[in-house]
């Protein structure tokens, strides 16, 4: 795995090379080639003057093995400390053999990446596109436990290492990793990057890392611990903030490992980083981090979804129909992408007002440096404002924004068909329509498509692929490939009313609700929904979407079923909605819901009347245990999901994991609303069994379906059933 290269001068460059694999990783060959390496570069010393350690693939280095980290069982800690510890001794050696020892970080360098790096004298990265520099191991429920925390924090001091390294996980460009202080050179060219490394060799024959040196202090001091715990609230604020007591294990094991490391020795030090680092691989919330943030996300970003055999599309010119908040938009989105866009709206006026959101956008991040004002103009000089169905001439594709009428969404389609390619795929961005119904409407129903975007669409990841009955695999294909252009995250769902994620969400919500009627504290609700990892608490998510939305869809939902000739079954929490509604608190956009609002439109405290008004409004009693509160939501999402398999509307856990998670705010520490099931707690079986508890205590609604139950006994879990 390690070329070796020796030239006049006695340097040796070590290129490292995995024969079988794509990129370089922490897997068995690297370690036992990593200690040959070491045992060479040491007894042929006396020849070498320096070395420079690069890489032949075009990331320096990939990082640990997740396959092999995602694997470890609970009882397997002392397995992850030795791997942990074995890493870390061969890094020491290398930082330590007697040699100055250079980095030429030739592509990205991700956690066991920057790892190795950092266990180098000297870092000098190639500026090359795409290139991404840092620690993100918390971001996987992991810590770096390469010597990625006992070597930031001697490099950088403590609070820096930690905000702006390991508690977010950032990703930065070579230069602004070198502006962080992570390497220390940035080169433009590859061929300079060898260069430079030779030169800083020759001139720095002696290296040894700071902290080797005599008297070295970790830089800002070394916080006392007490002192460090007693400040931990306002430390790191965000960090608490972000958490609000989420069961999310990381960044506390990455503070824990910080401090103490910082009171004692290196080698110490990197023990106590692997105690931690150990804690965490055998945890649960890990294998869920990983398996959604890694496996899934990869697979998704590949098109795992996409129908095979289509040729690779790309969109030239769409028409956003509706400028409001949703079509401004998706109208930036494609602009940044490239695609030329036709804002349409009823009025110029109109337009340009859609228009407007993207200056705004763009004007603030030139303000903040962060996009230039020459692509700036260039992003809105695509945005072409409209009020004329012939401006839509040769477009290919066309995104539907326009107010949730079915009549009026039809007579949008007609009035812009004639100007169309042929071949133009039809999208809408209804939320709660059925996509079959329509594509009634239009003329080619094998080419419309839902696309649900998610508000806001400039920030938000994830675009909802919803097929309709006739909806093509072509036009699957091609939409897929359109939400890749526009950078966006595609799921592929089938249609139902409110297609996989509103379904969903919406059970999280009404459970929420439901729990007011059996005299839980308002408060207590939305403790329990934060503590559970939900990014908004529910009453405020529900204020936020407005009482009558899913009043509305209920309704709609219930003459379907009752068209189908099924018996309708409503929800305990559907009065409480109701009597909001009458009684005007409607959510935020009312002026008043769950919560009261200022004349601003600033949400102030919960609305003190709840309890009075709604105690005893259910036919449950409470109390509801606080536990059980928070189970409620997560498994009301869950066995929706499960539902959502069931009926064909979601087809895989990929899917599942990520669209729940992007979409809809389910907790990222359980990986998903798929892996939630199988990483409960004594995995399928345990999740069925809980299931029948709840629905014991709190109604048919949380029986297991049969299809879980069955999975359950044949031993399987949902991942590898699928
Ligand atoms: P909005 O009310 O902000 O915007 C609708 C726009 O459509 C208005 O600017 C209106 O002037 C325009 N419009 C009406 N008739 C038109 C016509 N004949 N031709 C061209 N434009 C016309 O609504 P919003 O929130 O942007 O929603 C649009 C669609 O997106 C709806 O179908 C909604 O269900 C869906 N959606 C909304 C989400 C949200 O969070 N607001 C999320 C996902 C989907």
């Amino acid at each position: 795995m390690f070329r070796w290269e020796s030239d006049g001068d006695g340097i040796v460059t070590l290129t490292m090379d995995d024969p079988d694999s794509s990129a370089n990783t922490m897997n068995a060959r690297f370690g036992t080639d990593l200690e040959a390496t070491l045992d060479r570069l040491e007894a042929e010393k006396d020849s070498i003057s320096g070395v420079v350690l690069t890489s032949a693939k075009k990331t320096f280095f990939a990082g640990g093995n997740l396959e092999d980290l995602r694997s470890y069982g609970p009882s397997e800690a002392q397995k992850a400390y030795d791997q942990s510890q074995a890493i870390k001794t061969a890094l020491r050696r290398l930082e330590t053999f007697g040699r100055p020892v250079v980095s030429a970080i030739n592509g990205a360098a991700l956690g066991g990446g920057l790892e190795i790096a950092l266990a180098t004298h000297h870092r000098i990265a190639l500026d090359a596109k795409g290139s991404k520099i840092g620690l993100p191991e918390v971001t996987l429920g992991l810590l770096p436990g390469g010597g990625g925390v006992v070597r930031t924090v001697r490099l950088l001091g403590i609070a820096d290492a930690l905000l702006q390294v390991l508690l977010q996980g950032q990703q930065r460009n070579p230069r602004a990793a070198q502006e962080t202080g992570l390497v220390d050179e940035v080169v433009d060219s590859p061929e300079e990057l060898i260069s430079t490394a030779k030169e800083w060799l020759k001139a720095n024959p002696e290296a040894v890392q700071p902290w080797d040196v005599k008297g070295y202090k970790i830089p800002g001091g070394t916080p006392s611990v007490p002192k460090f715990a007693a400040n931990l609230p306002a430390f790191p604020a965000n960090l608490r903030k972000q958490l609000k007591n989420a069961p999310m294990p990381a960044p506390y094991n990455i503070m824990c490992a910080a401090v103490e490391g910082s009171q004692v020795d290196i080698d110490n030090a990197a023990k106590i980083e692997s105690r931690y680092f150990a804690d965490l691989v055998v945890g649960q919330v890990s294998t869920n981090m990983i398996n959604a943030f890694f496996f899934d996300l990869q697979s998704i970003n590949k098109g795992g979804s996409r129908p095979d055999g289509y040729e690779k599309y790309t969109a030239q010119k769409v028409v956003v129909l509706g400028a409001g908040m949703m079509g401004a938009g998706i109208a930036y989105s494609c602009a940044v992408a490239g695609i030329e866009v036709v804002l349409k709206d009823v009025s110029l006026a109109n337009a340009e007002k859609g228009k407007d959101y993207s200056k705004k956008i763009l004007d603030k991040a030139v303000s903040r440096g962060k996009q230039t004002q020459e692509k700036a103009d260039a992003i809105l000089a695509r945005i072409t404002p409209s009020e004329k169905p012939e401006d839509a001439q040769g477009a290919d594709l066309v995104i539907e924004a326009v107010f949730e009428s079915p009549d009026l969404k039809k007579q949008v389609f007609a009035e812009i068909y004639p100007y169309l390619s042929a071949d133009a795929v039809l999208g809408s961005n209804t939320s709660t329509l059925p996509i079959t119904d329509l594509a009634t409407g239009v003329e080619r129903p094998e080419d419309f498509v839902g696309l649900h975007f998610f508000s806001p669409v400039d920030k938000m990841p994830l675009l909802e692929i919803i097929a309709g009955e006739r909806t093509s695999d072509a036009t699957l294909a091609k939409a897929v490939d359109i939400a890749l252009q526009i950078r966006k995250t595609p799921i592929v769902v089938s249609d139902s009313r409110g297609f996989f994620t509103s379904r969903v969400i919406g059970t999280f919500i009404n459970e929420a609700v439901a729990m007011l009627g059996e005299g839980a504290a308002p408060a207590a609700i939305e403790q329990a929904g934060s503590q559970a990892g939900y990014p908004a608490p529910p009453l405020q998510l529900m204020d936020e979407l407005t009482l009558t939305l899913p009043q509305h869809i209920r309704e709609e939902t219930r003459k379907g079923v009752e068209a189908a000739g099924g018996t309708w079954v409503g929800h305990p929490s559907d009065a409480i909605v109701d009597r909001m509604v009458e009684l005007g608190r409607k959510g935020r956009s009312s002026g008043a819901g769950f919560y009261e609002y200022d004349a601003e439109g600033k949400r102030t405290h919960l609305w003190s009347g709840l309890q009075e008004q709604f105690h005893g409004a259910t036919d449950s009693d409470g109390p509801v245990p606080f536990e059980d509160m928070k189970e409620r939501m997560l498994f009301a999402e869950a066995l929706e999901t499960v539902k959502c398999f069931d009926e064909g509307v979601l087809h895989t856990i990929a899917d599942a994991n990520i669209g729940s998670i992007m979409g809809i705010g389910f907790p990222a520490w359980t990986g998903g609303v798929a892996q939630y099931i199988d990483g409960y707690p004594g995995g399928l079986p345990g999740f069925v069994e809980r299931s029948r508890i709840l629905a014991k205590a709190y109604g048919d609604r949380f029986d297991p379906p049969a299809s879980l139950v069955e999975k359950a006994e044949k031993g399987q879990n949902l991942r590898d059933s699928l």
